[in-house]
């Protein structure tokens, strides 16, 4: 049986494996998937396991989406994203094995706004937070060519690391909202019942976007003020989703015994993730 991971600290919120689970048993696939959280100083140890065999490939969240590239092999990522979620072996016939790293949250975000019919194109977008899966986000927008994109951070000196990646972001005070045409929180603020952005939606004009990467809460504070001034609203189901589908796919590439599966996104996927 094969055997796949989640790794995160906080792990509980993960429904990683409720998705990856549903697809294998779709799929009639002899695997199995679960969740467990780790420091650090266990990133080797779990990476070693891929190595020698007991681990088939694990997908990697917060906060180590970064710090586990020192223990890959390869990495087939954006440089400037420096963020790896999918892990796994690349088997070749001369037995040289490699760990190659690997990021779908670019294509998961890019996927969920095709999804929802939005061009980025010629449009102003507002970044919130310079966190884990910031860089994807940018790195996705870049190549849908928006007008501008704008950043802010509490702490500013990450603001500031990701304007030296990404140079043409401009980068905006923690607090101050410039105008924008959809606004995108990339913080972990909104995961718990209080937290809230410093927004103040009276001065925000009618008809933009906002979208949360964050999908367990459904919506969060910052989606839920949003919806009751009338903004379109979106929160980061799809993008989890479409991510998990491609690491999927990634892993089934890289399998031996069920190669090339693009699983499939119906009416019970998207209702699995409800019922939590
Ligand atoms: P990491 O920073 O380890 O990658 P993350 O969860 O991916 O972790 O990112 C956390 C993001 O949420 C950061 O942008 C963080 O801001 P700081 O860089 O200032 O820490 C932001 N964040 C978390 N709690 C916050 C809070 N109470 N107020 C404002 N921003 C917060």
């Amino acid at each position: 049986m094969k055997k796949y991971l989640v790794i995160g600290n906080p792990i509980n919120h993960s429904l990683s494996p409720k998705l990856h689970n549903y697809w294998f048993k779709e799929n009639n696939i002899d695997a199995v998937y679960e969740k467990k959280q780790v420091n650090e100083i266990d990133l080797e140890k779990i990476i070693f396991d891929i190595r020698n065999g007991k681990i088939d490939g694990i997908n990697v969240t917060v906060p180590f989406k970064k710090s586990v590239i020192p223990f890959l092999d390869k990495i087939e990522i954006p440089e400037k994203t420096q963020s790896v979620n999918t892990i796994y072996i690349e088997k070749t016939i001369k037995g040289s094995n490699k760990i190659i790293g690997r990021n779908t949250d670019i294509l998961g975000f890019k996927y969920s706004l095709e999804r929802i019919k939005y061009n980025p194109r010629g449009k102003k977008i507002f970044i919130l937070g310079a966190g884990g899966v910031t860089s994807s986000i940018i790195y996705a927008l870049e190549e849908m060519e928006p007008s501008n994109i704008i950043l802010s951070n509490r702490t500013k000196e990450k603001a500031e690391n990701l304007k030296k990646l990404f140079p043409q972001i401009e980068l905006a005070e923690w607090g101050e909202i410039k105008n924008f045409d959809m606004i995108i929180n990339t913080t972990s603020l909104g995961l718990k019942e209080n937290d809230k952005l410093p927004i103040n939606f009276d001065k925000i004009e009618p008809g933009k976007i906002f979208y949360d990467v964050i999908y367990n809460p459904k919506k969060t504070n910052f989606l839920l003020e949003a919806e009751k001034y009338g903004h379109q609203i979106e929160n980061g189901k799809m993008m989890f989703i479409y991510q998990a589908q491609e690491a999927f796919r990634l892993f089934s590439i890289n399998s031996n015994v069920w190669q090339g599966l693009l699983p499939s996104i119906n009416e019970k996927v998207l209702q699995l993730l409800e019922n939590d």
